[in-house]
């Protein structure tokens, strides 16, 4: 059994909040926090409840299946509505889905996490299921705290995963996790995100190398084979260490973080779907995604997109 990725969409609260905004409160400046990031703007508002859905029923129009065809909803999120229960649980309803749904936190790597998850069970059972990276981490940041603030809003985007005869979408996945460095980014309950962003910053490249290298050495893909490379959107200055290092031009990087922040386990589906709808992807293309937060957590996947067999050369 195979799988194919049939469908995809995304969802953005209305609410823009730009660099100015924060500059005409805070201690800081647009340029900045747009030459130390990368970020212009982001979204803030609505629930991870409520991003998740739009961003799922874009999906299932895309892929031209109703709710019913999905027996599996796996939704990626560090920022659930509430503790119990997961998040999912209401959303499946509301989607009216069959089968089961749940939760997980990987944070910035939730959606790879969730992928490869999918992926796994629909080689057991076949089927239909929803991956969805959601989050508002906006409710769970210090406005008034400018070295967090700038940096955290909230989206969200969703696929559909198809079982089908033949070779399996995702090709290859490499996950990790380094709890001892757990306390580098963490909010407690109640509270808001405490990071050590340059400590966080260095780790990020080091192990987004690291994973990159290890997905490509396992699936043999070589990085002129990739299409278009989705890393998590934290800071551009994360992104281009990373292409330098490993030789991706950044024409083949898919980039939303100047207009959305970072949206933790939204962050890689919302580049996904930006790129997908603008025609920057085709049947068979090698997409290569990677992705790191708190946790320490990290993920990276080469994956094939769409319906079909390899590109044409
Ligand atoms: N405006 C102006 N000055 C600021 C701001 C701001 N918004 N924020 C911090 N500063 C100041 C600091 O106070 C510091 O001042 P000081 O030198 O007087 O002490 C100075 O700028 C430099 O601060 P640094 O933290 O060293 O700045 P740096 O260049 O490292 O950039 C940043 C900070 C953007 C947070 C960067 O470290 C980063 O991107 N880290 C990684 C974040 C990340 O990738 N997170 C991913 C996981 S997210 C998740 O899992 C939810």
């Amino acid at each position: 059994m195979g799988s194919a990725i049939t469908g995809w969409g995304s969802a953005l609260p209305p609410r823009v909040v730009t660099n100015d905004d924060f500059a005409a409160r805070l201690d800081t400046s647009d340029a900045w926090i747009s030459e130390r990031t990368g970020i212009r703007q982001r979204r803030m508002g609505g629930t991870t409840g409520s991003l998740a859905e739009e961003a799922a029923r874009a999906a299932l129009a895309r892929a031209e299946r109703q709710p019913a065809a999905i027996d599996q909803i796996v939704l990626a999120t560090t920022t659930p509505d509430r503790l119990i229960p997961a998040t999912s649980s209401p959303l499946h309803a509301a989607l009216g889905c069959r089968g089961g749904a749940f939760d997980l936190n990987a944070a910035c790597a939730g959606f790879v996490y969730g992928l490869v998850v999918a992926d796994a069970l629909l080689q057991v059972r076949g089927g239909a299921a929803l991956v969805i990276g959601a989050d508002t981490l906006s409710r769970i940041t210090d406005q008034d705290d400018r070295s967090t603030a700038v940096l955290f809003a909230d989206g969200a985007g969703a696929i559909v995963l198809e079982a089908v005869p033949g070779e399996s979408a995702v090709l290859g996945a490499d996950l990790g996790v380094d709890g001892a460095a757990a306390d580098l980014l963490s909010c407690e309950h109640g509270g808001t995100i405490t990071m050590e962003g340059r400590e966080v910053y260095r780790r990020a490249v080091r192990a987004e190398l690291d994973s990159i290298e290890a997905v490509l050495a396992a699936t043999g893909v070589k990085i002129d084979d990739i299409a278009l490379f989705v890393p998590h959107q934290a800071n551009v200055r994360i992104i281009e260490a990373v292409n330098q290092r490993l030789g991706i031009s950044m024409d083949k990087t898919a980039l939303v973080l100047d207009r959305t922040g970072n949206t933790s386990a939204g962050s890689i589906p919302l580049a996904l779907c930006e790129a997908a709808d603008a025609g920057r992807l085709h049947d068979g293309d090698l997409v290569l995604l990677s992705g790191f937060g708190a946790g320490m957590t990290w993920a990276s996947a080469v994956v094939r997109w769409g319906r079909g067999g390899p590109a044409a050369a």
